[in-house]
């Protein structure tokens, strides 16, 4: 299997299947009770699925079964099937979507009809690490070269979706809007039963202290890592990686046992110019 190279299309660098079918993504129709996650790759998108099929589930599944084919993905197109827009258009209301695309890149009518968005904010650094990774298994995804040259591409915003830095501010700029609303990872790390219980108030669900607690005993990283299927079901050809790998260390401070001193100067460097005046901030370590 050939890995292919991002592709550019109206500015955004996005995938060959994406670019494809972009018309049809660029003119999607939100509905005003669509539900939509939006994330810049590899912030914990997954995780955040899965708490929220707990909460549909009002968090009392003993057994809960990881599912990865609930909550399509907009932007998302296979080389050799549909491309996921089309279904998402024929999907029943109200539709749960997942987004990728920053803001600039969106349908409008996502904001017009004041949709819930729930964004999904990690650390630059460990999703720099994280995407680097998912670029070496991911035969979806382009040859990522070394560490090094992969980092300077993501500082640079070089990378599918663009820079992560104007993805972040983008979505942050909307949070006085009551339908916008934030969950960061390191957050999730610290303490999921309290994030989870703030992400079922914003969509209306009540949950009792007994299904937060299973819900994190069902979500911790190694629960989840246990509890699936070894191969990625509908991606695993021709994306090639299984779950074990995709659920590779889910945790915060990955990036230590990667950045240099000197690229973390740099990293930090840009991070301070890019945020500054945001009041956006990040945990590094826990
Ligand atoms: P790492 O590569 O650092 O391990 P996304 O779903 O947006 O692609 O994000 C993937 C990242 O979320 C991966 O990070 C993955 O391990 C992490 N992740 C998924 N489920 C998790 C969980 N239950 N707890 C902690 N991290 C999780």
């Amino acid at each position: 299997y050939k890995k292919p190279q991002v592709v550019l299309v109206d500015g955004l660098l996005v995938m060959p299947g994406t670019l494809r079918h972009w018309e049809k993504i660029k003119s999607f129709q939100a509905r005003p009770d669509d539900i939509f996650i939006a994330s810049y790759p590899k912030s914990g998108l997954m995780w955040t699925t899965q708490v929220m099929n707990m909460i549909k589930l009002h968090g009392d599944v003993e057994a809960y079964k990881v599912d990865k084919t609930l909550i399509p993905f907009l932007e998302f197109c296979r080389p050799d099937e549909e491309p996921a827009v089309e279904k998402i258009n024929n999907l029943p209301s109200p539709r749960v979507i997942n987004i990728h695309a920053p803001i600039s890149h969106i349908s409008k009518s996502i904001l017009e009809n004041k949709c819930k968005v729930i964004c999904i904010l990690r650390n630059p650094k460990d999703v720099a690490v994280s995407f680097y990774h998912f670029h070496t298994f991911n035969n979806m995804l382009p040859n990522p070269g070394t560490w090094s040259e992969f980092l300077q591409n993501f500082m640079i915003g070089k990378v599918g979706f663009n820079s992560w830095f104007d993805h972040v501010k983008g979505w942050w700029s909307l949070r006085e809007q009551p339908n916008i609303f934030f969950l960061f990872y390191e957050e999730m790390k610290k303490d999921l039963g309290y994030e989870a219980g703030r992400l079922a108030s914003f969509l209306g669900h009540d949950l009792s202290p007994e299904a937060i607690k299973n819900l994190v005993k069902q979500l911790s990283f190694n629960a989840m890592k246990a509890n699936m299927d070894e191969k990625f079901s509908n991606l695993s050809s021709p994306a090639g990686f299984t779950f074990k790998q995709f659920l590779r260390k889910g945790q915060v401070g990955d990036w230590k046992n990667h950045f240099t001193v000197a690229q973390n100067e740099v990293m930090d460097q840009l991070i301070t110019d890019q945020l500054q005046g945001t009041s956006l901030d990040f945990c590094y370590e826990l």
